[in-house]
């Protein structure tokens, strides 16, 4: 990252974000007064211990769960308390998500998984520009290295290929933000190094802002910078 980056308006931020779960009578606070700013090609790893609320963090961000109190801004426009149609819009054109459980419709083919925030996205037009969508989505699996591989199901995958598609599928729509959790995860040692490398060449070649949870250190530190949860709060 160069320094007009650094100075630059983040594209995505977070301020005073607190999030608590109610369990029975109790309360169990996960995030206390959480601020975070990802700037446009920078790659954040976001650390902390097991509970510590990653995923809690990266699904406010990601507008797929609701804060208790706080902000989260999209080039400085606030989205977190969008209506649901609203919030799904910006999760398809600006939000690409990679989960460790990679998260495919089992149903769709490779394709038809990757083409699918396109088609939220587009809504009605999406059909009068199907053949177009489908050139640009085999591209994007192409790039993935899977151009053989569009018609198969999830089930007719590898998990390192799963996770392949995950990648095209928050890639497509070309967001100027990811959100990645522990998405080598659930790979082998040397599947999930060849999959992080993809991603990781990937949204720099595109300059997305990438915030990735993870356990592992060797991957933080191919990251640009390192975060930590701790105690509900970002160190
Ligand atoms: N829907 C929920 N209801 C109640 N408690 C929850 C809920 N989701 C998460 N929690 C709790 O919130 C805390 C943070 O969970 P979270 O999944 O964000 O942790 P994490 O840092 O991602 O952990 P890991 O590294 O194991 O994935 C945990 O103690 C968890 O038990
Ligand atoms: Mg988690």
């Amino acid at each position: 990252m160069n320094d007009s980056q650094s100075l630059s308006a983040p594209v995505l931020s977070a301020a005073a974000v607190c999030k608590s779960y109610r369990m029975g009578s109790g309360s169990l606070e996960v995030l206390r007064n959480v601020d975070i700013e990802l700037h446009t090609g920078e790659v954040t790893a976001l650390m902390g211990s097991s509970g510590s609320g990653k995923s809690t963090l990266l699904q406010l961000l990601g507008l797929m769960d609701h804060l208790d109190s706080g902000t989260i801004a999209l080039r400085g426009r606030p989205i977190h308390a969008l209506g649901a149609g609203a919030a799904a819009k910006v999760r398809a054109q600006k939000l690409g998500f990679v989960f460790q459980q990679f998260q495919l419709i089992h149903e769709l083919s490779a394709l038809e998984n990757v083409l699918l925030p396109r088609r939220i996205a587009r809504g009605m037009s999406w059909f009068a520009n199907r053949q177009k969508e489908r050139r640009r989505g085999a591209e994007v699996l192409r790039e993935v290295g899977l151009a053989d591989r569009a018609k198969h199901r999830p089930n007719q995958l590898s998990g390192g290929e799963q996770q392949r598609v995950a990648i095209a599928r928050a890639l497509i729509s070309a967001p100027p933000v990811l959100l990645a959790d522990e998405p080598t995860g659930n790979l082998d040692r040397q599947t999930g190094a060849e999959v992080l490398e993809l991603l990781l060449r990937l949204a720099r070649e595109r300059g997305t802002a990438m915030l990735l949870a993870t356990h592992d250190e060797r991957i933080a530190e191919a990251c640009d910078r390192i975060l930590y949860l701790e105690d509900g709060k970002l160190v």
